[in-house]
């Protein structure tokens, strides 16, 4: 049986830090705990993580390069980079290929396949992703408008997946430590209202342009920079149930 849990750290809204957590996550997963971990790039027309691992490899050794360089997957317009032992695997895979990716994943043996999916999907591609996908990640800022915004998408994934909820939790991504209370005053209002959260808070950190746009290599070493991914990986763990 396959048992691959589907992931994505998704939202409608712009810039909420969909493509950095899917990255990091799928990092973390891989290197420190040493699971089978792809991610998938549906983010149309950027592509973000695809692109940076192709600007990575030309920057490879050659024996390197041959190992992870994006092949394509016979007869589809699917595109495939290995991150052998060091990272994650990348599959560069337009929305229409979704279907097609599908049973490809269907024959594999991931642990988990992150999803970074473009905002700015119509219903029929989110409709796409939400049947392929089983846990949603929905990063948001504490600001009041990305916030409706955020619930609005629960809403909408929660209705998709027939009322439940379980796999679905809200994540304060970018968070101030000054503004602690007033995010857990938001999230109590919100959880009285049956939104489900995780419990921290992925904090804002100035290093995280620098240290943390490799698709290769990563920080990993938890200290005060980067506590907030340690603590939040465990608490995606436990809600994978792995
Ligand atoms: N916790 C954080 N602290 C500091 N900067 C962050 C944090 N999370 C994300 N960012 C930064 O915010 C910007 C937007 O993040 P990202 O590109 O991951 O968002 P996105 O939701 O994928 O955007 P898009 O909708 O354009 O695909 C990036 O520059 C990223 O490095
Ligand atoms: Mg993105």
């Amino acid at each position: 049986m396959n048992s691959t849990k589907y992931v994505s750290f998704y939202n409608s809204k712009g810039g909420v830090g969909k493509t950095l957590l899917n990255g990091v996550f799928a990092y973390y997963l891989k290197t420190i705990k040493g699971f089978k971990v792809a991610v998938v790039d549906c983010d149309h027309p950027q592509y973000t993580l695809y692109r940076r691992r192709t600007h990575e490899i030309k920057k490879e050794p050659p024996a390197e390069q041959e190992k992870i360089k994006f092949q394509t997957l016979q007869g589809t317009g699917i595109l495939f980079s290995s991150g052998g032992e060091r990272s994650y695997d990348v599959f560069k895979c337009p929305i229409e290929e979704v279907e097609t990716l599908k049973s490809v994943l269907n024959k594999t043996s991931y642990d988990i396949v992150f999803f970074d999916v473009t905002g700015t999907l119509n219903l029929e591609g989110i409709n796409k992703i939400i049947g392929m996908v089983n846990y949603f990640i929905i990063p948001t800022s504490t600001d009041i408008e990305e916030i409706d915004s955020s619930v609005r998408i629960y809403m909408t994934l929660k209705k998709a997946q027939k009322g439940k909820d379980d796999t679905i939790r809200i994540l304060f991504n970018k968070a101030k430590k000054v503004s602690r209370v007033k995010n857990v005053s938001f999230q109590k209002e919100l959880e009285k209202m049956n939104f489900r959260f995780l419990q921290n808070y992925c904090y804002e950190y100035e290093a995280i342009r620098d240290e943390y746009r490799s698709t290769l290599e990563l920080k990993t070493t938890r200290d005060d920079k980067n506590a907030s991914f340690h603590l939040i990986m465990e608490e995606l763990l436990e809600l994978l149930n792995l």
